[in-house]
């Protein structure tokens, strides 16, 4: 090390040229409020980081930040104008570091004041998130689990799904009881590693399948702390807010365990990482991948993270890795469409005290008639077809009104004729590319593939 670079000093300014060191004292000045009273051979950073760190005053959080920012603004500059051969860079940038936590730590409660970039890719920038990432507080963690606790669902027994409320799917349904339930009525017959089950489930297929529905029952049944989380309990403004919230979420489903964590639209989290990606979701991404092989290495600890998506094919294949059982939530065949609109139906009716006058021979045609439609086409259909009573009556009291007619219906039953109208008002959401698409992804990564699939759908159908 040649003798003008001491420990923590700068690289040696008289070897730099000229102009940077022209530029970081300039910038050093912004950010000690001072004229730089320095010739060349000055310690900048001795001088002017440290003055930083100072210059922000206690309890002011939003300065010691913004004091860094500049700071980071300085050093890399200088570094970068140093000959690359330069032995005292990683010295200058070591003591950069050190200050950039000294002023992080001082302060530790504050939130960094810089919005997450865009692109997420200058340097500066990543140094700086670095920086504040590298500083694992206890604390930041424990400002997080609030939040995180709200994202606890607490099943309402009156509000609960019940296995019979989910129309069809029944080999989705006895593979997620065997994940989830059964383990926990015989313990005794999980021991061995090969019985171990799985502590990952996807639950892929085409939109209003019923996804998010099976984890709703999931919830209720489970008998373990059900965390609900989306991409927005996750995602932060804040630079290493997301990857700590990740972190945080792991380690409150491990002191909460048994524990559920359920990522809706997993897609939106944890979508292949590519190139293009900014770094804010990078890191998120990573940081998911080594809680998820914590969650599944580590024998002692009960997390299972269910994903549900209906774009499988944007997973990381990391993560698809992590999810061993995936299960294919098919469009429902007739046996589940028909059981679908006899529930519901004998639920409206009951309600209205309707005796209910569709025939047999009526559902059957409109169940023949609903190929392609998902369970929320035909719950949108049913809600068609039940406001073409309600029409009438509002037609009518008008009429009562205006004195036209004097009649006041009592509301009628839906009939035949109402679902006929309501078949030309809704049409299935799901193209029949899109639905090739599942099942091809569910033949070549899914549990339930080929004639299983084909079984499952022919229960349905009866
Ligand atoms: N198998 C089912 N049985 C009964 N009702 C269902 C079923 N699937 C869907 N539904 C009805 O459709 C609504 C939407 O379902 P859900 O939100 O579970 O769909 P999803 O598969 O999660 O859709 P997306 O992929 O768009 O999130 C439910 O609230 C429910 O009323
Ligand atoms: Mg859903």
């Amino acid at each position: 090390m040649p003798p003008s670079c001491s420990a923590g000093a700068l690289p040696a300014v008289a070897e730099l040229p000229m102009t940077s060191v022209r530029t970081a004292e300039a910038k050093a000045a912004t950010v000690c409020g001072k004229a730089p009273a320095h010739g060349r051979g000055t310690c900048l950073q001795g001088d002017a980081q440290d003055h930083a760190v100072k210059e922000a005053p206690a309890g002011r959080a939003g300065d010691a930040p913004s004091s860094f920012r500049s700071a980071a603004e300085i050093f890399p500059e200088v570094a970068k104008k140093a000959q690359p051969s330069q032995p005292c860079v990683p010295t200058a940038q070591q003591h950069f570091d050190d200050v950039s936590q000294s002023i992080l730590k001082r302060d530790a409660k504050c939130r960094p004041s810089k919005r997450l970039h865009p692109d997420g890719n200058d340097k500066d920038h990543r140094e700086w998130s670095d920086a504040w990432l590298r500083i694992a507080d206890a604390d930041q963690l424990e400002r997080l689990v609030p939040a995180l606790e709200a994202t606890i669902h607490r099943a309402d027994a009156a509000d609960a799904i019940k296995k019979e409320d989910i129309a069809g799917l029944n080999f989705v349904k006895t593979q997620i009881e065997e994940v989830l339930i059964l383990p926990r009525l015989h313990p005794e017959l999980f021991l061995s590693a090969l019985t171990k089950p799985a502590r990952g489930l996807l639950l892929f297929g085409p939109p209003g399948t019923g996804k998010t529905l099976l984890a709703k029952w999931i919830a209720a049944e489970c008998g373990a702390t059900f965390f609900n989380v989306n991409a927005s309990t996750v995602m932060s403004k804040w630079i290493g807010e997301a990857e700590k919230t990740v972190k945080a979420l792991f380690q409150l489903a491990a002191e909460k365990q048994p524990s559920v964590i359920f990522l809706d639209e997993i897609d939106s989290l944890l979508s292949q990482r590519r190139d293009a990606d900014n770094e804010a979701s990078r890191r998120v991404k990573n940081e998911f991948l080594t809680s998820l092989e914590g969650a599944d290495t580590d024998s002692e600890e009960r997390i299972l993270l269910v994903g549900a998506t209906n774009m499988p094919w944007d997973l990381d294949h990391a993560v698809l890795r992590r999810l061993p059982k995936r299960l294919y939530v098919p469009l429902p065949g007739k046996g589940a469409r028909r059981s679908l609109l006899l529930t519901q139906l004998a639920k409206h009716n009951s309600r209205l005290g309707l005796p209910g006058n569709l025939s047999a021979s009526d559902i059957d045609s409109i169940v023949e008639r609903t190929e392609g439609f998902s369970c929320s086409d035909l719950q949108q259909l049913l809600c068609e077809a039940a406001m073409c009573p309600v029409r009438e009556i509002a037609a009518a009291r008008i009429r009562q009104k205006a004195g036209v007619s004097q009649a006041q219906q009592a509301q009628r039953d839906i009939a035949k004729h109402d679902f006929e109208c309501a078949l030309r008002r809704v049409k299935p959401t799901h193209t029949e590319e899109q639905g090739l698409r599942h099942q091809a992804f569910n033949n070549e990564h899914g549990t339930c593939r080929g004639e299983d699939a084909m079984q499952d759908l022919e229960s349905d159908a009866d």
